[in-house]
């Protein structure tokens, strides 16, 4: 019993994060797959079969809701998902347009997400619901979840947190200015999940002043929202809650992932399908 949560690899534990803050008596089963990562430069039939059996799997482990903690698996196929599930309460994660809106001060508000996510219809219909509240400078960020991923794999090593800084540095060159002043973009979106884990080489490279915006505790807060009429004990109880760790790739990267950022040190089963 629990909350399900997946996402292509390791992002979604920035999401996790958040839930276990949330709720923290809530007990979560994560997948992380990596086994047939990265989502955000593969076609959308390809995430959302996978989508599907990640759900029909966590459904067999009796969970009781889920999280689709990755923006490109969420534009991809939560309706989808909606429709074949409607008893099931699905949470999915969007890149922050309308928050950064009401923030930024210049009206310019960078936005990083996969190229699935930004060339799909949902992303599309967002970003028409906003109208002109701000000038969004969309930027696809081929290559960044993967070099995060590989960061994780490699335990941080000088040469993967290079690979980071390149991508980083690539992707927010190509966006224009950052800063306070008319024209500069002073709010940045992180569509993807993740992306909070290179949040600080982006602060490096963008300045003390631009507001980082991600999606982490809004899903948290929704998700505790959606739960309180839904879910009897345990998840409303005072035992501590229980994180079960799934991957469809290498265990051993979700573990030191999971480790580095979530500090916590379980064991990570892998999943073959
Ligand atoms: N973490 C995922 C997201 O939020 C995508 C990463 C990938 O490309 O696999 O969009």
């Amino acid at each position: 019993m629990g909350v399900g949560v997946f996402d292509s690899g390791v992002g979604g534990l920035s999401v996790l994060q958040a839930l276990r803050a949330e709720l923290p008596h809530g007990n979560f089963i994560y997948i992380a797959d990596s086994g047939h990562a990265p989502y955000g430069e593969r076609d959308q039939a390809h995430v959302v079969a996978r989508s599907r059996a990640l759900t029909a799997h966590l459904l067999d482990q009796g969970v009781q809701a889920l999280v689709i903690a990755c923006n490109t698996a969420t534009a991809a196929a939560i309706d989808l998902l909606r429709a074949e599930h409607p008893q099931l309460p699905i949470i999915g994660v969007e890149p922050a347009l309308k928050p950064a809106a009401a923030l930024s001060k210049t009206g310019r508000v960078g936005v990083m997400a996969t190229r699935s996510t930004l060339g799909s219809s949902r992303f599309r219909a967002l970003l028409d619901s906003l109208g002109m509240q701000a000038e969004f400078v969309l930027q696809p960020c081929d290559g960044l979840a993967e070099a995060i991923e590989r960061d994780a794999h490699n335990l941080a090593s000088p040469q993967t947190a290079t690979e980071i800084i390149a991508a980083c540095a690539r992707h927010t060159r190509a966006m224009g200015r950052f800063g306070l002043k008319d024209g500069e973009i002073d709010t940045l979106v992180l569509g993807c999940t993740h992306y909070p884990f290179a949040a600080a080489v982006l602060r490096d490279l963008i300045g003390p002043d631009v507001q980082l915006v991600d999606t982490g505790e809004a899903v948290a807060r929704q998700t505790r929202l959606r739960l309180a009429g839904a879910v009897p004990p345990p998840l409303a109880d005072s035992a501590p809650g229980r994180i079960s760790l799934f991957s469809t790739g290498p265990a051993a990267r979700l573990q030191a992932a999971a480790r580095r950022w979530l500090e916590f040190d379980g064991p990570v089963k892998t999943l073959h399908f």
